[in-house]
Order: C-alpha cells, then structure tokens, then sequence
C-alpha cells in the first residue's frame, strides 16, 4: 500500500501539500529514548522553504507538532504520530493545473490512478512538502542511531555541470560531518559554492530548473547487516530513495563507473588495522553480498530538475482531451537537490534504523 514502509520501525506518511496538515505516523520506535527536540528542529530547518533565492518563495515554519507516542521527554514506544500544518498555501495558482497536466510532475499519472479525484492543489500528495514528516522521523532515527554510535551525513555531488568531491576519495572525519550540516550548500571543496548558487540563479531567472546529485555516507555500522538477495542493504536504501520525489537514479560505491574498471581496479583489498579487518577502498560503497563489509556505505542519488518551470510547455488538457500549452504560475524550487540534502539522509537514517534495530 502506497504512504506505508518498514519491517522493524513502520511508517505512515500522510497529507497534501494544500491540506490542513501532512504527518507521519511511526511504529515499533524503542521506548524510554530521549529525544532532543532542538535538534529536531535543526534537521527541520535545513529542509525548509522559503530561506533565500535558491528555493521555493512559500514560507513555512514546519513546526511539527506531536500528537502521541511521546511522553515527559521520552518515546512510549507506541505509534508515535506529528502533524506539521501547512500554513502558506496559495491555491489559486493552482486552479489551471486541475485538468492540464505538468509534463514531469504526477499530475497526469496521479489523475489516472485516482481517476481524478486527487487533491491536484501543490501537487497534492506528490509533493516534495510530503518529505518535511520524512525528516522529522528522520531526525529522530538518526539520534538513535547516534547512540549507537552510527552517524549519516550527506553533501551536494553535483548541480548541472558543478561537481564536488567525493566521499570515497577523502578521509571523513567528525569535522567534515559538523561542518556539511551547518551549510546551504554543503559541498567538500567550499570553493564551488558559488558555482553552484550561480548555476541555481541562471536557470532561475531563465525560468527554468536544473538538476544535480547528492552523495550520502553512512559511518560507523559494523560488518554483518543485510541479508543476501531481496533484503540487502542496497535493497532497502534504494527502496527509500526512490520514495523521495524527483530521485531516478542511485549507485553504491563507484557504481556504474564499476563497468568500465577491471576486477584488479574495482576489488576493495582487505588488511588488518589492529584486530579490525579494513578495506583499502571502497569501491563497493561498503556492501558486498547485500551485508555491510564494516566500511563506510556510500551512495549517490540522482536528482531530476524541477518538473514545473516557468518557460511555456506542450501539454494536455484531461477534460477537454485537447493538446494545450501551459505556463505555470505559482512557487516553486529552481532547484530540488539542496533542498533534498536533509531528505535523503533522513530516509537513509529510517532504512538503517530498520536494519540494524
Ligand atoms: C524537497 C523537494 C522539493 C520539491 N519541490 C518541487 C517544486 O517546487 N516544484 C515541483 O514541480 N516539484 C518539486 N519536487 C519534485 C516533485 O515532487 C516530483 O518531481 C514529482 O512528485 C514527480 O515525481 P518523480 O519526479 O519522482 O517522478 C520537489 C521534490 C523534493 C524532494
């Protein structure tokens, strides 16, 4: 059932980007943690709209607001339910979407699964408005997590034709993590950052979009976890991304740059770093088997443009079943990936959670 994942934590998405509120309900969290609502926030805040140029003009506080499963500080261990209201939508921008569909968005797909009677208003239920409740769990997975000694931590890869270094080619310490949340940009080598913003304002005022990647490492899980076959590891992460609107694409480790290397290139040698067995690469992005090998895992997503841009397109008009041309009004990301930064580490900090509970 769509709106609906896990084996260990369970979650429920929920919501339309117009509608009162969106939430999530998530089940079977450990009871008795602590969660430090600041910090929470802080996850929260690196996803919002509305922060400069680079991203949609709606402005949202995103304040999540529990409903259940957490008591005097702590988790109860019961279905832990938030609602994050939506509070800045303007619906009449979207009255002309209602039956001519966005090339790119799913609009058109949604219209025929739900035969018309989705919530077309922002995108509805397909709006990336629906990933602020996947942060929000996100950030709680990623604490307990934390106390168990794991740490997530994702940059920007790439924007149109800017590309930053990768985790596999650097040694990624605690300074590197800190300093890549506190960023609009997070990017390894700070010279590209206004490259990048360039990149992001160009297609802006052309009134178009542009896409990028994000890179996303998981440290501190040890060797053993995953099953071979239908429940690896890449299995379970790929599932979640792909559950982030505007992902169509994710690699492990060098992925498809692995085609073109011979296995002498491509193997990841192991040697012994004390008692501990390392690997001197990590060219398989620290999965082999579908079983994390006790290296980091690395993996890059690929992030589509903004389907609605502002430039005139061909399109179709679903009640009148004629061709038509659409400009979009309302607001919208010149750019998704810096917004999807925090994203793709909360889905990546859910699936591990599951993993390893
Ligand atoms: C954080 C985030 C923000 C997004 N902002 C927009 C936006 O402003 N306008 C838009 O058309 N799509 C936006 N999207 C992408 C659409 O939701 C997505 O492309 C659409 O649902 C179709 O799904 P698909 O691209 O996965 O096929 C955003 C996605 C994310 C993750």
């Amino acid at each position: 059932m769509s709106g609906m994942w896990g084996n260990n934590i369970k979650l429920s998405i929920f919501g339309e980007s117009h509608g009162n509120a969106i939430g999530i309900n998530i089940d079977n969290l450990p009871c008795g943690f602590s969660i430090d609502m600041y910090e929470v926030m802080r996850e929260m805040r690196r996803r919002l709209p509305g922060k400069s140029k680079l991203s949609t003009s709606r402005k949202e506080d995103d304040n999540p607001e529990i409903l259940s499963g957490y008591f005097e500080g702590k988790t109860t261990g019961t279905p832990l339910c938030a609602i994050i209201r939506n509070n800045d939508n303007k619906s009449k921008d979207y009255s002309k979407l209602k039956n001519t569909m966005r090339p790119g968005h799913g609009d058109y797909t949604g219209y025929v699964k739900y035969k018309g009677f989705n919530d077309y208003r922002g995108g509805g239920h397909f709006s990336g408005r629906i990933t602020a409740p996947l942060v929000f769990a996100g950030a709680i997975c990623k604490q307990i997590l934390r106390s168990k000694g794991i740490e997530i931590v994702a940059h920007i890869k790439s924007v149109g034709t800017v590309e930053d270094e990768s985790f596999l080619d650097i040694n990624l310490n605690n300074n590197i993590l800190e300093k890549l949340k506190n960023e609009e940009i997070p990017v390894i080598n700070a010279d590209l950052k206004e490259n990048i913003k360039d990149e992001i304002l160009t297609v802006r005022q052309e009134g178009d979009s542009i896409g990028g990647s994000i890179e996303c490492a998981v440290l501190g899980i040890d060797a053993g976890f995953g099953s071979p076959f239908f429940d690896s590891v890449e299995s379970t992460l790929a599932h979640l991304m792909f559950s982030v609107p505007a992902v169509k694409g994710i690699e492990f480790g060098k992925g498809f740059d692995l085609c073109k290397m011979k296995g002498s290139q491509a193997n990841d040698e192991y040697y012994l770093e004390g008692e501990k067995i390392r690997a001197r690469s990590n060219n398989n992005g620290g999965i082999l088997g579908g079983i994390t090998n006790g290296m980091p895992i690395v993996f890059k997503v690929a992030i589509k443009p903004t389907p609605s841009i502002y430039k005139e397109q061909n399109t179709i008009n679903v009640e009148s079943m004629e061709e038509t041309v659409l400009k979009i009004e309302g607001r919208h990301d010149p750019c998704i990936v810096q917004r999807a930064v925090p994203v793709i580490e909360s889905v990546a900090a859910i699936g591990i959670l599951d993993i390893v509970y």
